[in-house]
């Protein structure tokens, strides 16, 4: 058994199923152009035939990544698998990925069809595959409640069609740990031919135990795991990459297989990928969580101070946490601006992106003196989430907020090429800012959530605003940065409504 364990990210596409987690192509690129500092071995890109958006992203991260393979996913049909094809051709290494389920309630419910169906229609969907790849995945859908016999079966039949990879997904987060290792172990000494196959895992954690699930499934033999950052994904969520890559890396007295991850990249990519859902973090979350290596009491700080490894089984610094130096400052060039972006991983597109992103950190620096790695960072993030989205642009705005009178906030947009100017009152500054936008748009969007958050220390600190909206069924998120929270709030709002304005007529792909 090889002792590489593959890690398979799935944030591009998993992760992105969850509500209002959607992402343009801009966006995907930057994403994935981290998940490839990170070192992960595997990127699955998206859905192609989803939406002729969902085909553009894909297309796009696959011209651009240079070392990860580029898997798109498709469901067993010709149609699916001839459109991810078309969409990775640009790929220096590709991979198809395509699903049918084994479950008696899927096969019976869902597709209506029977069993030895289901097995012919697997073994067609990786015949296909191989036409355009020698890298074909195949994953039967609801394995953790299919029967073991049958799952047997299908397995040995795409194996033997020239399926590579073999993925065992707990679609519905139902298994516990020891039976999720036990079923990956019964499986590989099982199917006749499963040393021609990597056996792969895929949980998901409506139990919360899609990490625990997939180190047992590591320890009992899989050696692809199929996880996202920050554990996004599909309801509550896919196996967290973070924490399935420090366990293994942690406990390698338990693991006879490593991962090929720069660790120190971690947290970078989860940062990212926050700040480009608008997911945030939970503060008591394991390695990328604000408090993971903070020690609150006494008697721990204590420990640490005399000996870190008194309570600290990793070092912050080896998942990311470096001191958030401060870099650069008012007075600071072009050159110094692009370079410690480059070290950050950002790399500029061309001489004209250069000069605007400069411009616009220079009105930052003029407002905040310091400039921190997470100002750089938020200020990209900010340029390009917004590029694509141009329905509606901020010019201006102004508020008056003073106590005892109702604030007031007067904002200037650009809407479909024509500049408009309203004010509106509001029972604070945000709310009037929102209002004053609303009778501009009049998107009808309902605000969900609101959150704000400051992106470094201290009170002159950018605040980044993140916000859920709903129409008609469609969630979407939206972020800003400024050091004025007003402007954040409404820059979030504006990134929001431009996503939620345009028409997506998309596929689900399990549904
Ligand atoms: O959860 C699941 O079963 C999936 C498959 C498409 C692999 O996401
Ligand atoms: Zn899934």
């Amino acid at each position: 058994m090889s002792d590489k364990l593959i890690i398979f990210d799935t944030t591009l596409r998993d992760g992105e199923q969850s509500p209002g987690a959607s992402m343009t192509r801009d966006e995907k690129v930057l994403i994935a152009k981290g998940l490839e500092r990170l070192g992960v071995d595997v990127i699955e890109a998206g859905f192609p035939v989803a939406s002729q958006g969902d085909f553009d992203s894909v297309k796009a991260v696959a011209d651009t990544v240079e070392n990860s393979i580029v898997c798109g996913l498709a469901r067993a049909l010709v149609h699916d698998i001839d459109c991810a094809a078309e969409a990775l051709k640009g790929a220096s290494r590709r991979r198809i990925h395509t699903f049918l389920a084994t479950s008696p309630i899927h096969m019976k419910m869902k597709l209506r069809m029977e069993p030895d169906q289901v097995v012919e229609q697997a073994v067609m969907a990786v015949k296909h595959a191989l036409q355009y790849t020698d890298d074909v995945e195949f994953s039967p859908e609801d394995a953790g409640r299919s029967d073991f016999d049958f799952l047997c079966r299908v397995l040995e039949a795409v194996i033997d069609a020239g399926a590579r990879t073999v993925n065992i997904p707990d679609t519905v987060g139902y298994n516990l740990p020891h039976q999720f290792g036990g079923l990956i172990k019964r499986l590989i000494e099982h199917v006749p031919n499963s040393d021609k196959a990597v056996f792969s895992v895929h949980c998901h954690n409506d139990l919360g135990v899609a990490v625990a699930n997939s180190l047992s499934a590591v320890a009992h033999g899989a050696r692809q795991v199929e996880c996202t950052i920050n554990g996004l994904g599909e309801r509550a969520g896919n196996a967290a990459l973070e924490e399935v890559v420090m366990a293994v890396r942690t406990r390698q007295d338990l693991f006879s297989c490593q991962v090929n991850i720069d660790t120190t990249q971690i947290v970078p990519c989860s940062r990212l990928v926050s700040g480009i859902t608008g997911f945030a973090v939970q503060p008591n979350k394991a390695i990328v969580g604000a408090n993971a290596f903070s020690h609150e009491s006494g008697i721990h700080q204590d420990g640490v101070l005399k000996n870190r490894e008194t309570y600290e089984i990793m070092r912050a610094e080896d998942v990311g946490w470096s001191a958030n130096r401060m870099v650069l400052g008012k007075h600071s060039g072009r050159n110094a601006f692009r370079t410690r972006l480059k070290e950050l991983g950002f790399e500029f597109d061309s001489e004209e992106a250069v000069n605007s992103a400069f411009v616009q950190f220079k009105a930052l620096a003029d407002k905040k003196h310091e400039i921190y790695d997470d100002d750089l960072m938020a200020l990209v993030t900010d340029i390009s989430i917004t590029a694509e989205n141009e329905c509606v642009k901020l010019i201006s705005l102004k508020v008056c907020s003073e106590t005892g009178e109702t604030p007031q906030a007067a904002v200037t947009l650009m809407f479909n090429g024509e500049e408009k100017k309203r004010e509106s009152f509001g029972s604070g500054p945000v709310d009037a800012t929102y209002k004053a936008i609303e009778s501009i748009v009049a998107s009808g969007v309902k605000l969900q959530i609101y959150s704000v958050n400051n992106i470094t220390k201290g009170t002159d600190s950018q605040g980044e605003v993140s916000v859920r909206i709903e129409k008609e069924n469609r969630v979407v998120n939206g972020q800003g940065a400024d050091t004025d929270i007003v402007m954040a709030s409404a820059k979030a709002y504006i990134n929001a409504i431009n996503k939620v304005l345009v028409p997506r007529d998309r596929a689900h792909p399990q549904v």
